[in-house]
């Protein structure tokens, strides 16, 4: 068998030659090519079925890296990348004429991050470009959290799928833009909104409007499962779907089960983080049993919490309606 220095040598040399490999990041695998290879990362959009509206995050392997890709860097976002590099933050800046306009959506800025994943790190350097990468699902549905997820969604259309175990953090990265005076957070992620403000103060929040996403890609509905899901519901309302098959998406343990099919419990002792890691894949297992509703119950939205229940929201379909009507 080849062992995973060998993989990750073959993986970098399809990247180098243009292909595209799937690969594991800290917070969910990507699906990769060359940064400035827009014929590459044009597979990448056909492969996923994503608009070429929705601008790619780049993923290098050293702070330095981002001198080839962005013409100044702000001193706050200096400091950010001092302290979560490596790890679940991207941040958006002026981007170098260069960098090609497939990647960035056709805007002036791009969207950067150095993953913590020591496969992700390994296959950078090996490749010896920076890498474009959304995450490895098809458009629209929830991200991978492991080789598994990937293989069964995108399998044989990708050049190589690298399996480096599940993701720790297991949403996706934060994102921060620095592009106007003040920073804004497009994308609550894996790392906390009050680390970030502990270190440069306050940051605006971009809300999350059905019309006009803050970033192009931000669309309301997204990270969805085929079963619809519901985050607005309460016991009292459960009594109206007697006879039909519901899963539960428990935030701790459930104090009682609800007459429900099947239920997937995030974190028993109710932490966010250890929630945050296994909210996809307890998701994707709803997803799998054919169920006619998911309810999920919202957590406290404090920390990794705010990632969760962005997620939610866009998976479910009751984002915008108000919470006191009865279930669909
Ligand atoms: O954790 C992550 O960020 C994962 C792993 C693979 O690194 N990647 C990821 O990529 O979640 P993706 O493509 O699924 O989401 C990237 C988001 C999109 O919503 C996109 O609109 C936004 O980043 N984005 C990328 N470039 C941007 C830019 N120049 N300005 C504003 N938003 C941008
Ligand atoms: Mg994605």
């Amino acid at each position: 068998m080849e062992n995973s220095n060998d993989v990750i040598h073959r993986a970098a040399e399809i990247i180098r030659k243009g292909g595209i490999v799937a690969f594991p990041t800290e917070t969910v695998y990507g699906l990769g090519a060359d940064a400035f290879n827009p014929i590459a990362v044009a597979r990448i959009f056909e492969v996923k079925g994503r608009p070429y509206f929705d601008p790619l995050i780049v993923h290098v392997a050293s702070p330095s890296d981002l001198d080839k890709l962005v013409i100044e860097i702000p001193s706050k976002a200096k400091k950010l990348i001092g302290q979560f590099w490596p790890g679940p933050l991207t941040v958006v800046l002026l981007k170098k004429e260069n960098v090609p306009d497939i990647v960035t959506a056709g805007l002036p800025t791009v969207a950067v991050r150095m993953p913590k994943h020591p496969m992700a790190l390994n296959l950078i350097e090996q490749a010896d470009c920076p890498i474009a990468a959304p995450s490895a699902n098809p458009f629209g549905y929830l991200s991978p959290t492991t080789a598994r997820h990937v293989r069964e969604q995108l399998g044989d259309r990708v050049d190589l799928i690298l399996d480096g175990g599940p993701c720790p953090v297991g949403v996706e990265s934060t994102i921060l833009s620095f592009t106007e005076k003040e920073p804004l957070l497009l994308r609550p992620g894996g790392v906390e909104l009050e680390e970030i403000e502990s270190i440069i103060g306050r940051v605006k929040i971009s809300p999350m409007k059905e019309d006009k996403p803050s970033s192009p890609g931000m669309l309301p509905r997204h990270y969805a499962p085929r079963t619809p899901i519901v985050i607005n519901w309460s016991e009292k309302n459960i009594d109206f779907h007697r006879g039909r098959k519901i899963g539960l998406l428990s935030f701790k343990e459930p104090k009682n089960c609800l007459k429900c099919y099947h239920v997937e419990v995030l974190s028993r002792k109710g932490d966010l983080r250890e929630a945050a890691a296994n909210l996809f894949a307890a998701i994707r297992r709803l997803d799998a049993l054919n169920l006619d509703l998911i309810l999920a119950e919202t957590v406290p939205e404090v920390g990794l919490g705010r990632a969760i229940m962005d997620r939610l929201r866009r998976a479910s379909q009751d984002q915008f309606i108000d919470s006191s009507r009865s279930l669909p």
